[in-house]
């Protein structure tokens, strides 16, 4: 099977890729290797593919609907996975139009694309953001969703209506996932989960938006890898699936957790929170369990011993993660 997968170069998408050419598929990246965050992370993380025959490379932007159309025709693509967003809440307050534009119109474009050319599955990466701020919880699938407290979430939620709309239009074959704080190796420098290791194994104070009391349910990478995996085997014609852990971990938790697993005693900054940031977020993976036999494996625990682990080897071997975060 020949997959494209947008984005191919960020953390996600990389993680992916390698997963996917291991089992045999021909993968086709579209990236713009932008500089969101240090772009130089991004050329590492897709290094080892290079010269890999089932691997193909394009750098180039999904509002370049030339270009798209070229590859399109060109590489007989049988499923896409669009990776491909500007992601990030906060960057999203500075520049909504920007959001609009890659994360909404990029989608758009694609979404034609898998239209003309009879893509057999389109599967867009969402995010638990578009549940938005609320009391009833866990997040469930079927939640009304009309409320979200950042452009970035907003424009998620707008793509997610886009491909109802294109699977109403064109029966296009489409599963939406929506993915809860994901977390490992590779993982974009500028998430909690980075800058706070590097803060911790540095012996500074870590900057706490709020009181601690936050939670996030944190995924980690393999089961969202995994999952991604389990919707392409199954191909449903239109369903939206959280991929979570259906844990919740609270803030301070996650920074005791990190300091514990470094050993080092983590060290707070207490500062006000943010706007746009939502103060809880929780799966109900009911659903991906019963339809996809999906089951996230790696607990908070594990995963941040094992990304903490890779950090510190990274850092010895003078990696990337000892690049500036932008
Ligand atoms: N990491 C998370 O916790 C998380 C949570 C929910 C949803 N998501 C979604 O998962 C996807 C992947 O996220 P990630 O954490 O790997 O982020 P990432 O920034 O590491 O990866 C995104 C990739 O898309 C590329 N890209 C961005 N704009 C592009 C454009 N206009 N044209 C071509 N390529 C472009 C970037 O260069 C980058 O390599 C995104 O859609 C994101 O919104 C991530």
């Amino acid at each position: 099977m020949k997959v494209l997968v947008t984005g191919g170069a960020g953390f996600i998408g990389s993680n992916l890729v390698k997963s996917l050419l291991k089992v045999g598929h021909q993968v086709v990246v579209i990236d713009n290797f932008n500089d969101y965050y240090d772009p130089k992370i991004k050329e590492n993380n897709i290094k080892q593919f290079i010269k890999h025959g089932n691997f193909k490379l394009y750098r180039t932007d999904i509002l370049n609907q030339i270009r798209l159309a070229e590859i399109f025709k060109k590489e007989e693509i049988d499923k896409v996975i669009h990776l491909a967003a500007m992601a990030g809440v906060r960057n999203s307050i500075d520049k909504p139009n920007l959001y609009v534009d890659v994360d909404v119109k990029g989608t758009i474009n694609l979404l034609d694309l898998a239209v003309k050319y009879n893509i057999k599955q389109f599967v867009f990466a969402s995010s638990s953001s578009v549940y938005g701020e609320r009391k009833d919880l866990p997040f469930s699938e079927d939640m009304k969703l009309d409320s979200q407290a950042s452009p970035y979430a907003t424009a998620k939620r707008s793509a997610e209506l886009f491909c109802r709309n294109y699977h109403n239009l064109y029966d296009l074959n489409i599963s939406i996932l929506r993915f809860f704080t994901v977390f490992g190796p590779r993982q974009r420098p500028n998430m909690a989960i980075s800058k706070f290791t590097k803060l911790i194994a540095q012996g500074q104070p870590v900057p706490m938006f709020g009181d601690g009391s936050t939670t996030r349910d944190y995924t980690y990478i393999s089961d969202i890898v995994r999952g991604i995996k389990l919707v392409l085997e199954v191909n449903p014609r239109f369903e939206i699936f959280n991929l979570g852990s259906g844990r919740q971990v609270k803030l301070l938790t996650l920074i005791e957790v990190i300091g514990n697993s470094l050993g080092k005693k983590s060290k707070i900054k207490e500062l006000p929170a943010q706007p746009g940031d939502v103060p809880v977020t929780y799966a109900d993976i009911t659903k991906a369990k019963d339809r996809l036999n999906y089951q996230p494996q790696i607990d908070i625990r594990r995963g941040v011993a094992k990304f903490t682990q890779w950090y510190m080897k990274e850092k010895s071997n003078g990696g990337h993660i000892n690049r500036k975060v932008i």
